[in-house]
């Protein structure tokens, strides 16, 4: 799109370099992807350079750019973003490489079918298409039951729909799907003391839509390693129970 084509309240379209942006300078104000920037289908790395904790423009960005991120934007613990970063790399084959953020969704790497808000790769691509479909998001959002937080049995629900509707998932990427939301619900979890814990669904909605986070939102606490292990079994215990329930009402129909 020209910039002509745009209203005239829209911000002018600029150029990022690095974590750079000619509209918010070096605060971490959110600025959406410009046409020049990359950007890929992970939620989490594309908010990170919509509000420069990595570079802006999504490219020439190294693991160790991520770690640094991941701690800074999320609050999560060292070994945590070590492992994600580099065992992302690792399984991309880009070990102390640069790369740009379109690449890190290579489709069948740590890229996967039956993603939540993403269609899956259609035969013959090589990377994963980064549109957001809003009917998934409102999808997403509406498989949030009991209030207005998503916890890991909403997640279930949410991934069990998405599951049916592609070709099988095998185990790796299966669990790769579960610990990409075991994170999140980990950062985000509120509500200590009420029935429901989890994160608040505006703020869902928001991140995985938009790629933008909560308003003044800063990390209070860390988010470790094991207890994203703890919240991925939840997740996956969860799936377990809504696949024997549906098997045993089959039976009974
Ligand atoms: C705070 C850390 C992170 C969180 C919370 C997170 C969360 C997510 C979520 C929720 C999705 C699913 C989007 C969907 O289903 O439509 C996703 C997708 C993805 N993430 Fe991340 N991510 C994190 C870090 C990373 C890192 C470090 C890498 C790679 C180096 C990565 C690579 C990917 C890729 C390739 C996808 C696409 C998977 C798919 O096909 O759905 N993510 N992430």
């Amino acid at each position: 799109m020209s910039s002509s084509a745009l209203p005239e309240s829209h911000p002018a379209v600029h150029e990022h370099k690095g974590k750079t942006c000619p509209v918010t300078g070096q605060t971490h104000d959110f600025c959406a992807a410009q046409p020049e920037d990359s950007r890929s289908p992970c939620p989490a790395l594309n908010t990170m350079a919509n509000h420069g904790y990595i570079s802006r423009d999504g490219k020439n960005i190294s693991a160790s750019e991520i770690v640094g991120g991941l701690k800074a934007c999320y609050g999560l613990s060292t070994p945590l973003a070590l492992f994600l970063s580099h065992v992302g790399f690792l399984v991309l084959r880009k070990t102390f490489r640069r790369v740009s953020l379109f690449e890190i969704g290579k489709h069948g790497q740590v890229e996967h079918n039956a993603s939540l808000v993403h269609h899956d790769t259609p035969a013959g691509e090589v990377y994963a298409p980064i549109e957001i479909d809003a009917g998934l998001v409102d999808k997403l959002i509406d498989d949030v039951q009991g209030g207005e937080r998503m916890n890991a049995v909403d997640v279930a629900r949410a991934r069990i729909r998405r599951e049916k509707e592609s070709p099988v998932l095998d185990g790796v990427h299966a669990e790769i799907a579960r610990g990409e939301m075991a994170i999140i619900l980990g950062v985000w979890e509120e509500g200590a003391g009420t029935d429901k814990l989890g994160i608040p669904v505006a703020w869902m909605r928001r991140w995985i839509h938009e790629e933008k986070l909560p308003d003044g939102w800063r990390p209070t606490r860390k988010q470790g390693l094991l207890d994203t292990v703890k919240r991925s079994k939840a997740i996956r215990t969860a799936m377990e129970n809504f696949r024997k329930a549906e098997a045993e009402a089959a039976k009974d129909t």
